[in-house]
């Protein structure tokens, strides 16, 4: 049954009407807080005392998840389960974190030594880059790497190169090339020299055109250069679940590094789309990554719903999105080095359980993902936080804030999290009209103006959040917290009864764009396009420098 037509929701809905405010339910429950606060290992707590929720109703929706046989879902993401039947796949990105000694068959195979096999061949090939065996056209080794990729293939690598900086200690830096944009090729070849230069080719279909079409443009410059087409193999790798296609390009079968249809592009970082991060933080930092994710798996595999974090979550977005009406989700991480991560976010979740329709093919009762947009903290402050606290819409919020940091200035760490709690206090528990007055007041400010300014000042409050606190952003907990958001995401998609694993809706555009070059490039007319379309290809062909 959908979840919006279930008793339990309805329940909920009920429970919704009369609310009391987040500073009542801290005056009346002083347990509050040890209530709802969770906690994996001493590496990473959740606190979600400030969403508007108490035990009771968090019950309710936990009992709503047995309902929608959650428990079974999650143990089908421990096993071989068909979760992708439009594009019949299966859904086992859990595998790629497993220990080797793990057993997880598939069509009567373990792929877990599978698995195991191309890490095998990622460190090798890791560690003849990272010790110089490799070597450009001209003798001398690597010093970049360059990832061509776009989406899944591009954005949880790229986040955590940026989110693992400090690890950053091999000697390999990591680029990262995905847009069609050609000033993204261009302004990151600048700096590079083709003799040193690595190219991650990483397209799970090898058929991306933005990425095809970039490689392409990458081989050419290094041609330029080394001037022999024999010599670019020591130039190029590639990651693929599509062998055909590698070779086809002109890759070795044996610089193709492989992953496979049961590993979905937005959840493939831990597969050898990975390897950027390998190179650039090393393999044992990678398999720490691995090992962090590894043990969000096991706490949402093994935890009751009432203590697993990524069902929280989960459920916190079905209260807040489909309960109370909130349409969107923000996230904000404190951290500079994190600044990659709400782009990511927005894949992983939006290209999830952006859908209409059921795993039936009905449409769906109720409103499926929420709008995720986020960005750093405390930039995100001076941005766009003011809608936050005073706006009309209601954007539940989640903060993540790490302890520790590598770098010295201790003041500042102690200013980015002080700023975060400030940040969740407010929005929790706002500014009164009594305290506006009082503060205006011992200002000596006179009551016309004080009159004329309260509507202004007063901070309604009572506006949910969630602080995520880290000890320090290490790989173990970047890996796990990138599985909860993972984890966060399928359990969304079984509460909502969607396709959390394929994607559509991003065909058509991709179609359209390609029918659209050659009417650009003035081969061929848009006649087939709408008037709108028409008439902005005429301009951009009067406007078009040779
Ligand atoms: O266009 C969407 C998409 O298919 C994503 O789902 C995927 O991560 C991205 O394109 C890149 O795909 P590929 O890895 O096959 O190049």
């Amino acid at each position: 049954m959908p979840l919006s037509t279930l008793p339990l929701f309805k329940a909920l809905q009920r429970s919704a009407e009369s609310m009391p405010t987040l500073a009542a339910r801290f005056a009346e429950n002083s347990q509050r807080v040890q209530q709802l606060t969770f906690h994996v290992g001493d590496e990473l707590l959740v606190d979600i005392s400030r969403q508007q929720v108490c035990p009771a109703v968090l019950q309710q929706l936990c009992d709503l998840a047995r309902q929608m046989n959650l428990p079974k879902a999650i143990a089908g993401l421990f096993a071989d389960n068909q979760f992708n039947p439009t594009e019949q796949r299966a859904v086992l990105h859990t595998a790629l974190r497993m220990p080797a000694g793990a057993v997880l068959m598939r069509n009567g195979e373990n792929i877990i030594p599978v698995v195991h096999a191309e890490l095998a061949k990622m460190r090798r090939f890791c560690q003849r880059i990272h010790n110089g065996e490799w070597r450009g056209y001209t003798g001398l080794p690597v010093t970049d790497v360059v990832n061509i990729g776009i989406g899944g293939s591009d954005l949880g690598p790229a986040m955590v190169c940026e989110a693992l900086k400090p690890y950053c200690t091999t000697g390999i830096r990591a680029h990262f090339v995905s847009n069609i944009d050609p000033a993204h090729l261009a302004t990151t070849l600048n700096q590079l020299n083709p003799a040193t230069t690595l190219f991650v080719v990483s397209s799970k279909s090898f058929g991306t055109d933005e990425t095809m079409s970039n490689a392409v443009a990458a081989r050419q410059w290094l041609l330029n250069a080394c001037g022999d087409d024999s010599l670019i193999q020591q130039h190029f790798v590639a990651v693929s679940t599509n062998h055909r296609k590698v070779v086809e390009f002109g890759i070795a079968a044996e610089n193709m590094f492989e992953f496979w249809d049961w590993v979905g592009g937005r959840f493939s970082l831990w597969s050898a789309i990975g390897l950027p991060i390998a190179l650039a933080v090393g393999f044992e930092r990678f398999e720490e990554l691995l090992a962090g994710a590894h043990a969000m798996d096991e706490h949402l595999r093994t935890t009751p719903l009432e203590q697993n974090i990524p069902v929280l979550l989960a459920l916190l977005t079905v209260w807040n999105h489909n309960v109370l009406g909130h349409a969107s989700e923000g996230v904000f991480p404190y951290s500079q080095l994190m600044h990659r991560f709400p782009a990511f976010l927005q894949q992983l979740n939006m290209e999830s359980n952006g859908k209409s329709v059921t795993l039936n093919g009905e449409p769906v009762s109720c409103a499926t993902g929420p709008i995720v947009f986020g960005d750093v903290g405390s930039n995100s402050q001076h941005a766009f936080f003011q809608l936050l606290h005073q706006g009309t819409a209601v954007v539940p919020a989640e903060f993540i804030g790490f302890v520790n940091s590598p770098y010295d200035f201790a003041a500042h760490r102690h200013k980015l999290l002080a700023n975060m709690l400030a940040q969740a206090e407010a929005l929790a528990f706002g500014k009164p009209a009594a305290e506006v007055q009082a503060e205006l007041r011992a200002e000596g400010v006179s009551e016309q103006r004080i009159a004329e300014l309260l509507p202004s000042k007063v901070m309604p409050g009572n506006r949910p959040s969630t602080v995520i606190l880290c000890k320090e952003l290490t790989p173990h907990t970047l890996g796990s917290l990138i599985a909860l958001y993972e984890h966060k995401t399928f359990v969304q998609g079984v509460l909502w009864s969607v396709n959390s694993f394929d994607q559509w809706g991003v065909e058509l555009g991709k179609k359209l764009a390609s029918g659209l070059v050659s009417a650009l490039a003035g081969e061929t007319d848009a006649s087939n396009h709408d008037a709108a379309t028409q008439s902005l290809v005429k301009q951009i062909c009067r406007w078009s420098t040779p």
